[in-house]
């Protein structure tokens, strides 16, 4: 019989080694209590959350716990069933409209992950003889989504906009094509060029899916995302996006202006085949998201925090993924898995998380503590973040 886990031998080994040093598993970390949007107890230790996705902190706030509380009791745990049968609630019509109200667009699909809602949407409307032109650091699910629905993939370097143009001429004459991007890349935190991307697709004659997975609720005026920003979202046929980050909950959805739209709800498997979202879930989900809407304060200071701690860590010594803050998320780059794995263990003794990403995730063989802000960290707290990474570093000899 040949062991089918064999494949994986090369990442066992490399696992094994690198615990063999002596360092906490980072892969494995605990949350024993989670205090706040920005507290969590760690190895019985308070210790600041630098590494989630709580982008506006929207996981304690009082009214979203309420809807959450309310719809447990009026609708029970679970709805047992696909949004096709019995999953469909008043609840899931409700975080719909709130979706469509939230980006003033006709239609919103729920899924119950943003992993599913590409997944689903990518697979059902690019098929086997259509081509998929998409940006190579994407993410999983968009590959995923390639995959399932058999399109023929055509990858670009990344956010290079003359490479978007040079595979878009090379695809024959009449094809479906479809661009997929994302808003913000979430390894390095960086922003597409979509006002570009989206101009070449258009005259190409491509529909445009954009992923705002990591801009939902912070970057545009009303939040929409970096399509918002930059004044295109009117052009855009597809938002992708999560409720697992800017929204505080889980789930996923697409919103659309496309007036065939609704077909989807019966052709699409990964949202026919799987059971919907529990009530208590779309219930924090739509408060989150209307409260989104109404939350320039908020946008504002997770700015002046990006900027604060982009400028603390570049004065410090640290290479950072970009040159200026482009999103909540900051990346610093690290010489090698193992220093990395080092300088993430000393940063939790300071008491402090942050995510330590590496290949496959990662673009270019590179190891990354990627930084996460958050809307809630205080001035005080991002002082404190600067210190600990200065103690870290030296600790570890990342900086001198
Ligand atoms: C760009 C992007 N799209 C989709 C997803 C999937 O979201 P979810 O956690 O809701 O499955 C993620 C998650 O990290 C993401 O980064």
């Amino acid at each position: 019989m040949t062991d089918l886990f064999s494949k994986f031998d090369p990442l066992i080994e490399q696992r094994a080694a690198l615990l063999e040093t002596g360092v906490t598993d980072p892969f494995n970390l605990v949350m024993e209590k989670v205090e706040s949007p920005t507290v969590a107890i760690c190895n019985g230790r308070p210790t600041i959350l630098l590494g989630t996705y709580n982008y506006m902190g929207m996981t304690f706030d009082p009214e979203v716990v309420a809807a959450g509380h309310q719809a447990l009791d009026a609708f029970g745990s679970g709805t047992t069933g696909s949004r096709v049968l019995n999953g469909t609630y008043a609840g899931h019509r409700a975080v719909e409209q709130a979706l469509k109200d939230f980006y003033a667009m006709d239609h919103a699909m729920v899924f119950s992950t943003g992993y599913q809602a590409n997944l689903g949407i990518i697979s059902t409307i690019a098929g086997k003889e259509d081509y998929i032109v998409l940006d190579i650091d994407s993410h999983a699910s968009i590959y995923d989504g390639c995959a399932l629905g058999n399109a023929q993939i055509v990858p670009f370097r990344h956010n290079d906009i003359e490479a978007l143009e040079k595979r878009l001429k090379r695809i024959p004459e009449g094809a479906g094509k479809l661009v997929v991007l994302e808003g913000v890349y979430s390894m390095l935190g960086d922003v597409a060029p979509l006002k570009e991307m989206v101009a070449v697709s258009k005259a190409n004659g491509a529909m445009v899916l954009v992923d705002e997975a990591h801009s939902m609720g912070f970057i545009g005026e009303h939040g929409r995302g970096v399509a918002e920003a930059q004044g295109i979202i009117d052009d855009v046929d597809f938002i992708i996006g999560t409720f697992s980050k800017s929204v505080g909950t889980v789930g996923g959805f697409c919103v659309s202006n496309h007036p065939k739209f609704e077909i989807l709800r019966l052709v699409c498997r990964p949202y026919v085949f799987t059971a919907s979202l529990p009530p208590s879930v779309v219930a924090t989900a739509a408060t989150s998201i209307r409260k989104l809407m109404d939350s320039a304060d908020k946008r504002a200071h997770l700015w002046e925090n990006s900027k604060r701690l982009h400028a603390g860590l570049r004065q410090l010594g640290f290479r950072l993924g970009t040159d200026e803050p482009q999103s909540a998320i900051i990346a610093v780059l690290m010489p090698d898995l193992e220093t990395g794995a080092a300088m993430w263990e000393a940063l939790l003794q300071e008491g402090l998380y942050v995510n330590l990403a590496r290949p496959p995730a990662t673009p270019a063989g590179m190891t990354l503590l990627r930084c996460s802000l958050c809307a809630l960290h205080s001035q005080e707290q991002v002082g404190e973040i600067l210190t600990m990474f200065a103690a870290a570093g030296r600790a570890t000899g990342c900086i001198s």
